[in-house]
């Protein structure tokens, strides 16, 4: 889609992070948008952040886990706008921590916002954009979905779901007129969950500005069905680990990217025991001094 001015978007995980650059940099090419994320303030900085571009925006409060909410989110974002021309599912968690570590409710949290949200939403909207013959959809995926990510095992896995959805909507879309892509970002420096972990990329590997990442939305919904946002060169090194398979765990560990991501699993690990040993110490500072029982 080139004819952006005037168009009607949604935006999920506008609230911080790489979300909110997409917000802005569609705003100064003129699209209208409803904004969604869980946290309302924060979302409505981005909010006013894109009016103050000069076109209507709209902040709508909505768990992207939630079939419901993302069905409010839908018809609350057609009655205040109109028809919408494109999506961009960018709303995404990440859990550092090996599988075995990971609850069952951690796993499926994941999967719903990552993977069932994205589905849901993009079933929402696609039978309008089919009728109207004008749409594009944009998946933020990652390039864990495309090599796998340790110590992020189900992110992994929800980031290739959002490539195979595309790869498969793209074929069976053919002549619509609606375009679906995935745009898949490496380490994101200057925003970002990367950043809010105070981590660092690989000095070989280097973060990429999160302005990048908007950038490639922007050509996701011009057309281009696959955008790898990194660094470097990556194509080539992903092409050598579909002739060889072994070489992507060679690299990851001869990068440090193994030792590196087991190092952040169990700091937050260390970090969750110390939080719940403070909250038992005082649940049982509570029961000692006469607290509430539900302390
Ligand atoms: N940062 C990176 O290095 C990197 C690399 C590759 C791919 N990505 C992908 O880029 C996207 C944005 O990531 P980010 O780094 O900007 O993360 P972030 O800073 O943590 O922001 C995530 C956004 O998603 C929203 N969100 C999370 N869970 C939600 C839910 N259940 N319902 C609605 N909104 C929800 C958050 O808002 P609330 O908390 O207010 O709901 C926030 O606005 C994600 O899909 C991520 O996987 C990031």
């Amino acid at each position: 889609m080139r004819d952006l001015r005037g168009a009607n978007a949604i935006v999920t995980g506008a609230s911080k992070g790489i979300g909110v650059y997409i917000a802005k940099t569609l705003a100064g090419r003129g699209v209208n948008l409803a904004l969604a994320a869980r946290s309302a303030e924060k979302l409505e900085e981005t909010r006013r952040a894109c009016e103050a571009l000069g076109v209507k925006a709209i902040a709508i409060p909505a768990d992207v886990s939630s079939l419901d909410d993302l069905r409010r989110l839908v018809d609350t974002a057609r009655r205040e706008l109109g028809p919408i021309d494109i999506l961009v599912n960018n709303a995404g968690i990440e859990l550092t921590a090996s599988l075995v570590d990971q609850s069952f409710a951690q796993v499926d949290g994941i999967v719903r916002t990552n993977l069932s949200g994205p589905i849901w939403l993009t079933k929402l909207v696609l039978p309008e954009m089919i009728e109207r013959r004008r749409g594009a959809i944009v998946q933020v995926s990652s390039l864990a979905g495309k090599s796998g990510e340790p110590y992020g095992a189900i992110y992994s896995a929800t980031k290739a779901g959002l490539i195979g959805l595309t790869s498969a909507l793209n074929m069976e879309l053919d002549g619509t007129g609606v375009k679906c892509s995935a745009v898949c970002p490496g380490y994101v420096g200057e925003a970002g969950t990367w950043v809010t972990q105070g981590l660092k990329a690989p000095s070989m590997l280097k973060e990429v500005p999160a302005q990048k990442v908007s950038d490639a939305v922007m050509k996701a919904i011009g057309g281009a069905p696959l955008a790898y946002v990194t660094s470097g060169p990556i194509r080539p090194l992903l092409a050598l680990g579909e002739l060889w398979p072994g070489l992507n765990l060679w690299i990851t560990r001869r990068l440090g990217v193994i030792k590196m991501m087991r190092a952040q699993a169990e700091r937050l690990q260390a970090g969750d025991d110390r939080r719940s040993a403070a909250s038992v110490a005082t649940a049982s500072g509570a029961h000692r001094d006469g607290g509430s029982h539900d302390g």
